[in-house]
């Protein structure tokens, strides 16, 4: 089946959607995004990504290309025309393009591009992945300083995946100073006695649209939270560990840097946060 896609007004099959090669989408990265879940047919949090989405956009001084209303009926159409009942639907906003290559912002009248599209993933909720848990490596932490925006710059978390990949491993933590800043496209978690530690929002991370509901189910279900920094060897030595992402939910981590988290499988508290996630989201889902 050819998807239908959205781009700057029109919903098209997907090979017949353009976007200009001068697009600063295309030549600068200076560009936005959001990944949204579908769990049976409904949108996880739109509210929180559409919030986040003009945080990201306020803060590089872009036009919002439509109102959050807007959003969200397009959102919906593509779900319904694409027939997803377990997926994603990304969403782009890009500077746009004034018909030309250059450094300087055009124009505050140049108008912003949008893209939507859905991704079909069947078994996204009762994905083999988390029940086997996710090894990790680390890798230093070399992106810009404003990782709170949600930028298309995606090329060395891209390289950091691929670095995991051949060393026979799911996915990279990043270390900066000496401490872990979060997963290439998800937030870091360990749990030690009980207790679940992240690091602390600030713009060296994404301010995760799933680790906030995550931690607030935690704290609802009376265990303890720590923001604070940590490093690599404190993770190993946890009694378990995980990551959250819209697009994998509360994934466990079972393996960093090659040593064995607990008895090396998913742990309880990572696997019951999942379950609550999915529930709770699931009837909260719009
Ligand atoms: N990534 N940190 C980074 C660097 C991310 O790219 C993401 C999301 C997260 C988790 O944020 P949220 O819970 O709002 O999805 C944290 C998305 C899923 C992606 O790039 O596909």
């Amino acid at each position: 089946m050819t998807r239908t896609v959205y781009v700057n007004g029109e919903y098209l099959p997907e090979g017949d959607a353009k976007i200009s090669i001068f697009d600063r989408g295309f030549l600068m990265a200076d560009a936005v995004y959001e990944v949204t879940s579908v769990l049976g047919g409904k949108l996880i949090d739109f509210q929180g990504h559409a919030v986040r989405l003009k945080r990201s956009l306020d803060e590089l001084e872009m036009a919002a290309p439509c109102t959050k209303e807007e959003l969200l009926a397009i959102h919906r159409k593509l779900v319904e025309v694409n027939e997803i009942d377990e997926g994603l639907v990304y969403l782009q906003v890009t500077r746009g393009s004034d018909g030309d290559r250059d450094f300087v912002f055009p124009s505050d009248d140049t108008p912003p591009s949008i893209v939507l599209f859905t991704q079909a993933k069947p078994g996204l909720a009762d994905s083999p992945a988390a029940k086997k848990g996710a090894k990790i490596i680390s890798i230093e932490d070399i992106r810009w300083g404003r990782r709170d925006i949600k930028t298309v710059q995606l090329l060395y978390p891209s390289m950091g995946k691929m670095m995991a990949k051949k060393a026979g491993c799911d996915d990279a933590w990043l270390v900066e100073d000496g401490h872990v800043t979060e997963g290439t496209s998800n937030n870091a978690y360990f749990v030690k006695d009980g207790v679940i530690v992240t690091r602390p929002l600030s713009n060296d991370i994404l301010h995760g649209i799933t680790r906030k509901a995550v931690l607030r189910m935690a704290a609802e279900a009376q265990l303890k939270i720590e923001e604070r920094l940590f490093t690599i060897e404190e993770a190993q030595g946890a009694d378990e560990a995980f990551t959250t992402s819209a697009s994998a939910f509360v994934m466990p981590v079972v393996e960093i840097d090659g040593v064995a988290l607990g008895d090396g499988a998913p742990g309880p508290i990572a696997k019951r946060l999942r379950e609550i996630y999915l529930d709770e989201s699931l009837k909260a889902a719009i």
